[in-house]
């Protein structure tokens, strides 16, 4: 049942006659045998050899067999080891005490040869079953630690694809959708300057023929009232210049989603912050305006003087919208759950040790409960309804803001009170 030559033993005895009977017996049956003659040499070479049984005489000048195993029990090298303990048959009281002090067994002297065979084999077929299931379970649980580490390169994999491809199809249609709405926007633009102006002339025109000609034709008169000049020439200035502002607002929102979707993305550019937060804020201008059945979002802007940074500006758009958009929700729910407040997104923006710049975007909205804040740069993780959050929105900003950039993004948040969000990143590429 057992091999032999594999198994150590270790017989810790001072007397003679024993230590050359049990040398003699296991070492006839292809044991490998270490002895030593007291429970102090027993400890040293402890440090030096790992054997697979030790066999303790109770009985021994200096450290006895009971103090001896209580110090290889204690000692973390050592306390795995099966311990035989031998002691004189009629002993019984230091049988018991040897067993509490953690050996598996014990051996009745005067040595019965059977005996010792029988027992070591059994402890040894034991302590090698152990060592099996340990050596088992540590490969086991190494296996699930790699399998959990490849699962989180996979997830991130999986974010880093949806990401990137999102962003080029988003891009790509949005910025298309600028260009084809550009030129016919410019179009309206450049002329209705010039409907304005002729407008004015042609009713400036009307006038002067009602001054020099003030009893014209019936047909004329009839016309006139057919049509409420009066009303007329008061109102279309007015729609025209309502036109004018509203033909000013495309062309900013135009240019706002071409900033945007920036589709060349592929080297880093100098980029004005600033330029790319009020562009994500006028996208978002729908969620953010005042509504029936809820308030309006303030927003406050404190911005810093913040040079050109050196870097992915459509990417860090797509940080400031999915981090505004989270706080936006945060808002609607702390709104939802009836809390009395003014809604309100604060952006502020720094350079640090002229090398850095940091930008918060806080909210005081529902807030992030500690267990939870762990977890929300985790891919697909969202405490938000099905179909309403996908849970990439973090992962994806956490890649963008740490990998892109080398930079760091954090989440300071109390429940109930709001969340802040700090993106820091480096002024010029990271070398
Ligand atoms: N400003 C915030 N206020 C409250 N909770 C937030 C805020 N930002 C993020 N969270 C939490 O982090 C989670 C993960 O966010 P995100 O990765 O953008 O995924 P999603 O928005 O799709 O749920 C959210 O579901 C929400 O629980
Ligand atoms: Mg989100």
């Amino acid at each position: 049942m057992i091999n032999p030559q594999k198994n150590s033993i270790l017989v810790v005895d001072d007397t003679p006659n024993n230590i050359r009977l049990l040398f003699d017996l296991l070492r006839g049956v292809g044991f490998n045998v270490s002895v030593v003659k007291s429970g102090e040499l027993a400890l040293e070479k402890l440090h030096l050899i790992q054997p697979d049984l030790i066999l303790l005489d109770v009985m021994m000048p200096g450290m006895d067999g009971f103090e001896t195993c209580r110090r290889l029990k204690a000692d973390e090298k050592s306390k795995d080891i099966p311990v035989i303990f031998m002691t004189v048959l009629s002993d019984i009281e230091s049988k018991v005490k040897g067993l509490q002090m953690g050996a598996v067994d014990y051996i009745t002297k005067p040595i019965q040869i059977e005996e010792v065979l029988a027992r070591v084999n059994v402890h040894l077929a034991l302590r090698n079953t152990q060592v099996q299931l340990m050596n088992e379970v540590t490969e086991h649980r190494e296996a699930e630690m790699k399998l959990q580490e490849t699962l989180k390169e996979l997830q991130k994999a999986q974010t880093h694809l949806i990401q990137s491809e999102k962003m080029s199809a988003l891009g790509q249609l949005v910025a298309g959708v600028a260009h084809e709405i550009n030129n016919p926007v410019n179009f309206i633009g450049g002329n209705i300057i010039h409907a304005i102006e002729y407008t004015k002339n042609l009713l400036n025109l009307i006038q002067l023929y009602q001054e020099y000609y003030p009893n014209p034709v019936p047909e004329i008169i009839s016309e006139i009232e057919e049509i409420e000049l009066d009303y007329l020439s008061d109102d279309l200035p007015k729609l025209l210049h309502s036109m004018e502002v509203g033909v000013q607002r495309l062309q900013e929102i135009v240019l706002s989603l071409r900033l945007f979707s920036r589709t060349d993305d592929s080297k880093m550019k100098l980029v004005d912050i600033h330029q790319g937060i009020d562009s994500t804020l006028m996208i978002l201008g729908h969620r953010i305006k005042e509504y029936p059945d809820r308030p309006g979002i303030e927003i406050i802007k404190n911005y810093g003087n913040l040079p050109l940074v050196e870097c992915y500006g459509g990417r860090l758009n797509q940080v400031f919208m999915n981090i505004i958009t989270n706080a936006i929700d945060g808002l609607e729910q702390a709104i939802n759950s009836q809390k009395i407040f003014t809604p309100s997104i604060a952006i502020q923006t720094e350079v640090l040790d002229s090398d850095w710049v940091k930008i918060r975007i806080s909210d005081n909205g529902c807030g992030i409960p500690v267990e939870i804040q762990k977890r929300i740069f985790e891919p697909f993780f969202t405490t938000k309804p099905i179909g309403t959050g996908t849970g990439i929105g973090l992962a994806i900003s956490y890649q963008i803001v740490t990998e892109k950039h080398h930079g760091s993004l954090e989440c300071v948040s109390e429940l109930g009170e709001g969340s802040e969000f700090r993106i820091t990143i480096p002024i010029k590429r990271y070398q």
